[in-house]
């Protein structure tokens, strides 16, 4: 048999919503795998094998999709303290620090699963790296709009050990993208290791401009990766 990769997706996920129960507080992911995941859980609290379920929602998307599946949604306001998050990712590295971001939702995802219990993280093999940064695709740092070029810049200046190049992501039309918190997006695109990436990522929070980077270092509990041919596993 041979599976898609959102396939793969999916049997991550659906593996993933074995950890939940009912009387949960959920953070609910964003992205091709995470909708998944809500989707089995709308599944779940149809058929009544889940009850007393709140979501929090890590977009507007996936707000959108919980609402329109009849999941009870709530926000960190209400409950500082989640029972669970499930989360897909764009890297995962052997010690399960993450890059996220690249659907644009990395600040609410990285407020809701820092306040989280537990983090099962769910991805295809795809998303397996042996180093952050070094898939060949970018670190996404979310910014706010005020004079963007001065603080894409800075950033692109932090890691110039590491050939880095800063773009402004657009929206495909030519406009920037915005993000559900009215801020741009620059993806760092690095030629090299960036080494220590505690040091990394504090150097980055240091620039005045920046709201959030995709770094979600030490955050994730639990990993499900779905490959093939040797299903799935579980770090
Ligand atoms: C959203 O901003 C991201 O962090 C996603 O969680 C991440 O990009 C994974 O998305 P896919 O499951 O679509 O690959």
């Amino acid at each position: 048999v041979i599976l898609t990769q959102d396939e793969l997706k999916k049997i991550a996920a659906y593996k993933a919503v074995e950890f939940v129960e009912s009387g949960m507080v959920l953070g609910l992911g964003t992205g091709s795998t995470a909708k998944h995941a809500v989707d089995r859980i709308g599944e779940l609290l149809r058929q009544g094998k889940l009850s007393n379920i709140v979501g929090i929602p890590t977009s507007k998307k996936t707000q959108e999709q919980a609402v329109s599946l009849g999941i009870p949604l709530s926000d960190l306001d209400n409950y500082p303290t989640i029972d669970l998050a499930i989360d897909g990712a764009d890297e995962v590295d052997p010690h399960l620090n993450l890059v996220k971001g690249r659907g644009g939702s990395l600040l609410r995802e990285k407020m809701v699963e820092g306040a989280c219990k537990k983090f099962v993280c769910i991805v295809d093999e795809s998303k397996l790296v042996k180093h952050l940064g070094g898939s060949g695709l970018a670190l996404p740092v979310e910014i706010v709009p005020f004079c963007w070029k001065f603080t894409a810049n800075k950033l692109q200046k932090l890691f110039q050990g590491s050939d880095c190049v800063a773009k402004l992501r657009n929206d495909g039309e030519g406009k920037p993208f915005v993000t559900d918190n009215g801020n741009y997006i620059v993806d760092l695109y690095l030629k090299k290791e960036m080494g220590d990436l505690q040091v990394a990522s504090d150097a980055i929070l240091r620039i005045a401009g920046v709201v959030e980077h995709g770094m979600f270092l030490d955050m994730a509990t639990t990993v499900i990766v779905a490959d093939l041919p040797f299903g799935i596993y579980i770090d």
